[in-house]
């Protein structure tokens, strides 16, 4: 593996006994806290993981910038742009937990004060959650399918994005990307639909090993 760094951000270390721990990836660890150097896209395509648990601190302006930019060059038919993004961090994440519960409520009849407390503390799961919005165009030629993928591949591409840059994260979706009560709570209109939560933080615990699969098996000649 290469493991050439070209640039290294610099970075403030939490505590002074933090310790620089380079990883096979070209990470830089520090502890709970990531940094990145520019990882070579085809390292980061080969080598890119979810990160299912992430705390703080979340991606700073100039990172959570080169994430939403990447999302501009997915695969788009026609170039109709078919998403935008809601970006929720803060307070916004208790009420975007707030309206899963009320979601949670709506649909189950019933439910334990103690399942709808861990509902409502899912958005609590990162600092920060990007929400990609399928949205709809009515065209002649390039159907709703298309859009919603090329939705989905802005979505991975920000995943990607985020793990070049040291940033864990993690698409998830359940039954609150599909609810009524959370597209309206989140303001969508009709021809809109949610594509995915992006999760993202800083990864915590050991980064899981990327997938090892063979070319041949997925890939024949026809
Ligand atoms: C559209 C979509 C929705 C997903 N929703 C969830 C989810 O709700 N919960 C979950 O644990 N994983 C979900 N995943 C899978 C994870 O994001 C992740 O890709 C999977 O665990 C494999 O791990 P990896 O990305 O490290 O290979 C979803 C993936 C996609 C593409």
């Amino acid at each position: 593996m290469n493991l050439s760094f070209k640039k290294l951000k610099s970075i403030d270390l939490p505590c002074s006994n933090d310790t620089l721990v380079f990883s096979l990836s070209g990470k830089i660890q520090c502890q709970n806290y990531w940094t990145y150097t520019e990882m070579n896209v085809i390292e980061a395509l080969h080598n890119r993981v979810s990160a299912p648990r992430l705390g703080d601190p979340g991606p700073d302006k100039e990172v959570l910038e080169n994430i939403c930019k990447s999302a501009f060059s997915a695969a788009d038919h026609g170039l109709l742009k078919p998403w935008r993004f809601l970006i929720v961090k803060d307070q916004a994440r208790c009420r975007l937990g707030d309206l899963f519960a009320q979601a949670t409520l709506e649909t189950t009849a019933e439910v334990s004060q103690e399942k709808l407390e861990s509902i409502k503390k899912k958005p609590l799961r990162a600092p920060l959650i990007i929400i990609t919005i399928a949205k709809h165009i009515s065209h002649p030629k390039i159907p709703e399918i298309e859009q919603s993928l090329s939705a989905a591949a802005a979505t991975q591409n920000m995943l990607l994005a985020a793990f070049a840059q040291g940033i864990g994260a993690m698409w998830r979706t359940g039954a609150m990307a599909y609810s009524s009560t959370v597209s309206a709570g989140l303001g969508l209109e009709k021809h809109e639909k949610i594509v995915g939560f992006l999760y993202l933080g800083a990864s915590q615990g050991p980064q899981k090993p990327p997938r090892e699969l063979s070319v041949d098996d997925f890939f024949q000649e026809w």
